[in-house]
């Protein structure tokens, strides 16, 4: 049988995460929602580079993104884009139980699920020089000083996510953190293989929908920054 879950023992020995899974809190309908649809929409963790054309059914060019969270972003953008295909990871359960029902409730067929730390998917299953594009956004800040070695965003990660992305293919960062906007233009200029399109942050892409939170941080003056770049 598969395995849906975030494995116990990592394949990749890190020693710093990006995240703190948290226990529990699931609601029933999330629940339920894990258990009858992962094994329909979840692709499980495989230390093998996955084949979008056979996972989709198609020929598409395929997006990925990090740390959905709820999902709301996530489906709103693959509904209003179906011909392109978009793989979602997250490692909190809740998160994706929540988004595999909102798969469910608009039928979406362009989405899949990897329940697993991005940095393995990554690694192990996209093959280099495959993704049209990738989606970070609203990473966890981290805000302490000592805590900024978990942020999502290192040298290293922009390295490897550079490395995935077809030439041409694009790395899309939001934050409403100011500290850490800066912290990410900082980290992407030291990747050689990716080009700002922007002389510093890029105006809101139209294919990222307002969240809700961020409306309201709009109406206190929290500034919401995007960084797209490009794959040279
Ligand atoms: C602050 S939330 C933002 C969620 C969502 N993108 C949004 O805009 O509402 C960050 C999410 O990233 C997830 N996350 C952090 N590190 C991750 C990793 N290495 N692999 C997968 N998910 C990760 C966390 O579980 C959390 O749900």
């Amino acid at each position: 049988m598969t395995r849906h879950t975030v494995s116990s023992k990592p394949s990749v020995q890190r020693s710093i995460r990006s995240y703190v899974l948290r226990q529990g809190r699931m609601t029933e309908a999330q629940r339920d929602a894990h258990a009858r649809l992962l094994p329909r929409y979840g692709l499980a963790f495989s230390p093998a580079p996955l084949d979008f054309a056979q996972v989709f059914g198609r020929s598409a060019p395929t997006i990925l993104e990090i740390g959905f969270g709820m999902g709301e972003t996530t489906a709103e953008i693959a509904s209003t884009h179906p011909e392109i295909d978009y793989l979602g990871i997250e490692v909190h359960a809740p998160g994706v139980g929540a988004l595999l029902r909102r798969i469910e409730a608009r039928a979406l067929t362009n989405l899949r699920i990897i329940e697993h730390d991005a940095v393995e998917v990554l690694t192990a299953m996209i093959a280099p020089q495959t993704l049209a594009g990738i989606h970070v956004f609203f990473p966890d800040p981290w805000p302490k000083k000592r805590h900024h070695k978990r942020r999502l965003i290192q040298v290293e990660l922009a390295g490897l996510m550079a490395s995935r992305l077809v030439p041409g293919g694009y790395l899309h960062l939001a934050t409403d953190w100011q500290d850490y906007a800066d912290w990410m233009l900082d980290v992407l200029a030291q990747v050689p293989a990716l080009a700002n399109t922007a002389e510093a942050f890029a105006p809101r892409p139209a294919y990222r929908p307002l969240t809700k939170f961020e409306r309201r941080g709009l109406r206190l003056g929290h500034a919401v920054r995007d960084l797209v770049f490009r794959r040279v």
